[in-house]
């Protein structure tokens, strides 16, 4: 069995961080989300990965190279414009050849792994493989319609949905899904939906079958998801301190600091993580905060945030919270009269002041 993960797409929802960052790199508690797919089909057995990348950038290639260090073999997979998810799966036939494989959209978190589904797709002996997972928002979602325990139609992003199900992006595939993919036609916004490959499976009396997640999983497409997702993570992750925390620190909760990290006079409440290098002082890190290497955080207050590389916080007299902070962001006291709030942001920035 292979598998295919996606990279590519333009993370619209995510902007301006993704103006200058594939999605799929920003760190999760400090770790690519991308990672976490990798890690996720390796941990269930698989070897052989394809990744399907923009073919204008070559960030993923340079991050994740041969796979070698994740114990995996990786192709790369350039596709020419997010022409949608069923033109990634037929682009990628000549990698996958005739093999069954699992489909794992790259912005896809989930808890517990993925060997259960592929059991499951393996006993059934099924032609696909379904993840639904209940959530609030259907319309966001590919979303199923049941009946006696089997699905009878599927629609993408339905404005009368017709279950409370999201179909999730993770899916199990025999070769018919090459059949369905070459079938279809792009939709109304221009994209070949994996949906429709899905409904065509159906109407061809092909046996799809699904699991229910029960447990946590994300679609990360929009800021708050992020965060959400980096707050489970934290939740898991074991202590380590690497850093220097001097005898004026308190400490409580799950916490990591990397290597050449100073904390000094600070209050650190996990679960949280602090990378590389970075300078914590008179400050207070709440639950949930990732900071990545090199930043610095003086006499100021964070939580439930990701702060990536470079960053400067220091004199803000309120508590940031909520916050997705990208590479070599500053936020800091106004010194020079008058004193005045002063916004330098890029296209797309967001700003909530009070
Ligand atoms: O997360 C589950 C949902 O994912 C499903 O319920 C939907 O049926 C499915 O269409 C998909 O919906 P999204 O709107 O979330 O898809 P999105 O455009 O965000 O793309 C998902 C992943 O695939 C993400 O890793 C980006 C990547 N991608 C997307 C497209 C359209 C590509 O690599 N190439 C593409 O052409």
């Amino acid at each position: 069995m292979k598998a295919l993960i996606t990279a590519g797409g333009r993370g619209t929802r995510l902007r301006p961080l993704t103006h200058t960052h594939n999605k799929h790199l920003i760190p999760i508690a400090n770790k690519p989300m991308l990672a976490y797919a990798i890690e996720a089909v390796r941990d269930a057995g698989i070897k052989e990965i394809g990744i399907v990348t923009n073919a204008d950038n070559q960030d993923v290639q340079t991050a994740f190279g041969s796979g070698k260090e994740y114990g995996v073999k990786i192709t790369y997979i350039p596709q020419s414009a997010p022409l949608g998810l069923a033109h990634v799966v037929k682009i990628s036939q000549s990698f996958i050849k005739d093999e069954p494989f699992i489909f794992y959209l790259g912005d896809n978190m989930l808890v517990g792994g993925v060997a259960k589904f592929i059991e499951e797709f393996k006993a059934n002996k099924s032609n696909c493989h379904l993840t639904l997972a209940k959530v609030k928002d259907p319309e966001r979602f590919g979303v199923p319609e049941l009946k006696g325990g089997r699905i009878i139609s599927i629609e993408e992003k339905p404005k009368k949905p017709k279950s409370d199900y999201a179909v999730a992006g993770i899916y199990l595939y025999d070769e018919s899904i090459f059949e369905a993919v070459n079938a279809i036609k792009p939709s109304a916004r221009g994209e070949l939906e994996i949906s429709d490959a899905h409904q065509y499976l159906l109407s061809k009396k092909k046996k799809v079958t699904y699991s229910e997640i029960t447990g946590w999983w994300k679609d990360t497409g929009k800021p708050y998801d992020l965060l959400e997702a980096n707050r489970l993570v934290l939740e898991n992750q074991e202590s380590m301190i690497l850093g220097k925390v001097d005898d004026a620190s308190h400490l409580s909760g799950k916490i990591v600091i990397g290597k050449g990290s100073k904390i000094i006079n600070s209050v650190l409440r996990g679960p949280l993580i602090i990378g590389e290098n970075c300078v914590i002082e008179d400050a207070y890190i709440g639950p949930f905060t990732s900071i990545y290497d090199s930043t610095v955080v003086k006499r100021s207050e964070i939580e439930f945030s990701i702060v990536l590389k470079d960053c400067r916080i220091e004199d803000v007299g309120i508590r940031i919270e909520e916050s997705l902070l990208g590479n070599d962001v500053q936020i800091v006291s106004a010194s020079k009269k008058p004193k005045t709030n002063r916004f330098m942001l890029g296209d797309q920035s967001r700003v909530e002041v009070v």
